[in-house]
């Protein structure tokens, strides 16, 4: 008899740290990670890891007859800045990969005769304005259909992802004699995300958590991104709550297979206000870089996350202030032994 799974992709980087955390509360949930690389220690316990590759085929099988899976939170990706220096390989991991799993959640949704989840995390990074001052200045909160022009090979791996999910819900094999069961795709859109206990590689939104993290160990720290420079921000906790809120809301409450979500937007220089309140020794400089600043200035000064607020619910439970004053600074500060 396979035991029944939910099956997390990508479980080493930091969105599967908080959220293997999460779904390991309910003792029900029987975790299955998937990374290339070993989990972090303090996660290790709460779930059976494999270490391996999502294109490796003859792996997943295996897994497959092991395991009924329930549930696939498809998180692993390479980031933006990675992805501009290996596209080709973006282009494997991000959609070859995703396409790969898309298919084995169909195979498995027609042996089971019943839709299995597919929660997919997609990215701000979907979007491309095109001249900051005419557009990033007057369209502040982003609709999901707007601007869906990414600059990145990153965005356009995600946005085309997030189509793909959507086709293999609705229209897959729509020609053949009988109708497959559809895979029941959602996605969430997420700004930058700062977490307290990891930080993220390869990243064009981390000049947020790394300023923090880096004042928080009394190191100098010299931002990528301009002062002004002005994108959404998540706490981490949130991603995670985002991603199991959706995958639990009823679907015929849901006008959309991707949403927005967000909680606060910061300039760089609000983050440095934050985090020298916080660290009063804190050496942070703005030493732009050019090219990873265009980036920025093409996705969006705020996103409007209300259809999903309509939709399921989303609330973030840390705004701007709950975010520092009570998940970022006490947790870094433990962490890093700074009282
Ligand atoms: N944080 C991501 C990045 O910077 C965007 O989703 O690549």
């Amino acid at each position: 008899m396979r035991k029944k799974a939910i099956f997390i992709t990508g479980a080493s980087g930091e969105v599967g740290h908080a959220l293997i955390k999460k779904l390991a509360e309910d003792n029900n949930n029987l975790l299955l990670t998937l990374d290339l690389h070993p989990l972090p220690a303090d996660i290790r316990h709460l779930t059976t890891h494999i270490e391996g590759n999502l294109l490796d085929n003859i792996l997943l099988a295996r897994m497959i007859s092991q395991y009924e899976i329930d549930a696939m939170y498809h998180l692993a990706a390479l980031l933006s800045t990675s992805s501009e220096f290996a596209p080709d390989m973006a282009h494997q991991v991000n959609v070859e990969g995703t396409l790969n799993l898309l298919k084995l959640a169909a195979e498995q949704s027609q042996w089971r005769n019943k839709p299995i989840q597919f929660i997919f995390p997609s990215s701000i990074a979907i979007y491309g304005m095109p001249e900051m001052e005419q557009s990033k200045g007057l369209y502040q909160k982003v609709r999901e259909w707007e601007w869906n022009q990414p600059r990145t090979m990153y965005g356009c791996n995600k946005l085309y992802c997030e189509m793909l999910g959507s086709y293999f819900s609705k229209h897959y094999r729509q020609l053949a004699a009988e109708k497959p069961v559809a895979v029941d795709f959602r996605s969430v859109r997420f700004p930058g995300l700062i977490s307290a206990f990891t930080l993220p590689t390869g990243g064009t939104s981390d000049y947020g958590p790394e300023m923090l993290h880096a004042a928080a160990q009394g190191k100098p720290y010299a931002s990528f991104a301009r002062e002004d420079a002005r994108i959404p921000f998540m706490a981490m906790p949130d991603a995670a709550t985002a991603l199991i809120q959706l995958a639990h809301a009823p679907a015929e409450r849901l006008s959309r297979s991707v949403y927005n979500v967000t909680s606060f937007s910061l300039s760089a220089g609000q983050i440095r206000d934050r985090v020298v309140a916080a660290f009063p020794d804190a050496a942070i400089t703005f030493q732009p870089d050019m090219k990873r600043q265009a980036i920025i200035d093409s996705w969006p000064a705020d996103l409007d996350d209300s259809a999903a607020y309509h939709d399921w619910g989303w609330r973030p439970a840390y705004d701007v202030d709950r975010a520092f004053d009570e998940y970022l600074i006490p947790n870094i500060k433990k962490r890093y032994g700074r009282g």
